[in-house]
């Protein structure tokens, strides 16, 4: 049905991630390096993995350039990869995936009222079961900015529990992210990490079983890795990301795919900016790049090591 037998649907994966209460990293890609970092750090560590893009990394790369660097990546990868869209807004983007050789969709209808979201969701699950692939959709809304829509802090509202049982019983998709505390990009707190809300996650989970759940704006914006970029010319402040304590007991209570973005940016960059300043004679890019892959590489090794 796909490209390549270990290109699969995140369905099964994540399913089994959450009996056995792990969860698999889901991981955003721009460029071959990441492709290539994400790979290597799950196939290191011997696990399945989400390489997933948004729809402005659809337009950055394009959706033949994706497909083909990940069908390669599917061949050579030992662990089964997941190509899956991230914050899909609706169905037109949705299907230009499925057409396209994405295993794996989301549709974010969340800024919509729980009868629209409902209603969109359905009809993404309705086109994408025909090709047996997985459907991710939102219920509640993450603090900051989802993709291009900018969500005020107050505004932001955590997932209700009696909701998520109703819409995944009646959308029939294959996991639901929820909204827990979590924000995307780097300044998910104001003077410090942001406290997730687990009882609240508890109280979904109580509802809905061994369904899995997925943690967006999942970074944990590891000191480290910004005072690195900051060391080298970067101007990054206020960086709070989710602590590994907080992702090992949303992992306990039902989260099965954690997604992770700006943390490989921050990893990418340091490494890059460190390169630049050390090299000021290079000009070649495969020593940049290759350095900012090595080190995309640990930080996917990391983030997965606390997640399995
Ligand atoms: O969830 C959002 C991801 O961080 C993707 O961001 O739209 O800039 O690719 P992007
Ligand atoms: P971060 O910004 O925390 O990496 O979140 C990424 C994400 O949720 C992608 O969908
Ligand atoms: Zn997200």
């Amino acid at each position: 049905m796909f490209a390549n037998k270990n290109l699969v649907s995140a369905g099964d994966i994540l399913h089994n991630a959450v009996k056995k209460k792990v969860a698999i990293g889901a991981f955003n890609f721009t460029n071959m390096e990441i492709i290539q970092a994400i790979v290597a750090g799950a196939n290191e560590l011997k696990t399945p993995v989400i390489l997933q893009a948004s729809a402005s990394a659809i337009n950055y790369m394009g959706v033949g350039y994706i497909k083909a660097m990940v069908s390669v990546a599917a061949e050579q990868s030992d662990v089964p990869l997941v190509l899956h869209l991230d914050h899909g807004k609706d169905f037109d983007i949705c299907k230009k995936a499925i057409d396209n050789g994405f295993s794996s969709v989301m549709i974010d209808a969340s800024s919509l009222d729980f009868e629209e979201n409902i209603a969109v969701t359905k009809e993404v699950v309705e086109y994408a079961k025909k090709y047996g692939i997985s459907v991710e959709a939102e219920l509640g809304t993450l603090a900051g900015v989802e993709d291009d829509v900018s969500v005020a802090e107050g505004k932001a509202f955590y997932t209700d529990p009696n909701q998520a049982q109703e819409f995944i019983e009646r959308t029939g998709i294959s996991s639901l992210a929820v909204a827990i505390g979590t924000s995307h990009g780097v300044n998910k707190g104001k003077t410090g990490n942001p406290k997730l809300s687990i009882e609240t996650l508890r109280k979904i989970k109580e509802k809905v079983g061994d369904f899995p759940l997925v943690l967006h704006g999942a970074s944990s914006v590891y000191a480290d890795a910004v005072e690195k970029c900051n060391t080298y010319g970067s101007d990054i402040q206020n960086a709070y990301g989710i602590t590994d304590n907080d992702i090992t007991e949303a992992i306990k209570n039902g989260i099965a795919k954690v997604n992770v973005d700006t943390d490989i940016r921050i990893a990418f960059l340091g490494a890059v900016r460190e390169h630049l300043e050390n090299n000021k004679a290079n000009i070649d890019m495969r020593k940049y790049l290759g350095a900012g892959r090595d080190m995309a590489k640990e930080m996917v090794k990391r983030r997965l090591k606390t997640f399995l």
